[in-house]
């Protein structure tokens, strides 16, 4: 795949050159597929799913005094939990219905049949991706919902998506930005 109209564009200023990354950082994603209405879209963490574009829902407890901005959604390195200050962690996993997800704060408790990978970083040049391979899927894919919004789900035939068609999501390359901040959320909610 080609990403040279990427190197062009402002938006992507904050995603170093390969040969400045670290070569497992945490990172935050953005879907690339040209000339689609999902084309350069931070994914979000929202009500145990992710979305593309919109908002990061995130919590954080009154009696902590330094709260994160928790406005960013930002994944450990390989990309098996979320960047997160609450005690335990926040782990990613595919639900049985296809759909990216993330355990809810002081829970481990996945769903049976769900995967909980293998979810991958690959450190490609010129940007990093970030891909699940289980179940035989090609990384991922974003399918609109009932309230226009685009739902991220491992890019499977067999998906059960919001709207019934899966011939309605769309594949895209989820590109990996590093992010080297302070921890960006207390709890993604
Ligand atoms: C990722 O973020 C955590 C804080 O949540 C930090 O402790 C860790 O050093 C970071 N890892 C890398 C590779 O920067
Ligand atoms: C998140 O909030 C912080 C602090 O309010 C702000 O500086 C930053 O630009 C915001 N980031 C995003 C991705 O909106
Ligand atoms: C979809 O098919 C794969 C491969 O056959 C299978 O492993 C998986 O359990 C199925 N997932 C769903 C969501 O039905």
């Amino acid at each position: 795949m080609k990403y040279t109209a990427l190197l062009a564009l402002p938006l992507l200023a904050a995603a170093a050159p390969a040969s400045e990354r670290s070569t497992n950082p945490n990172f935050s994603v953005m879907s690339v597929r040209s000339a689609s209405p999902i084309h350069y879209l931070q994914m979000n963490a929202a009500g145990q799913k992710f979305y593309l574009g919109g908002e990061t829902a995130s919590y954080c407890p009154t009696q902590v005094t330094h709260c994160p901005p928790g406005n960013e959604t930002v994944f450990t390195p390989g990309g098996g939990s979320l960047d997160v200050n609450v005690p335990g962690g926040q782990q990613v996993y595919i639900d049985p219905h296809g759909a990216l997800s993330f355990t809810q704060a002081h829970s481990a408790n996945i769903p049976a049949g769900s995967a909980v990978g293998p979810f991958k970083y690959s450190p490609d040049e010129p940007w990093a991706h970030y891909s699940f391979n289980g179940w035989g899927a090609s990384g991922f894919m974003a399918c609109p919902t009932d309230d226009q919004r685009w739902q991220v789900f491992a890019a499977i035939n067999n998906a059960t998506v919001p709207k019934g068609d899966v011939d309605e999501c769309l594949g895209f390359s989820a590109l990996a930005i590093d992010y080297d901040g302070d921890v960006p959320a207390w709890q993604y909610i």
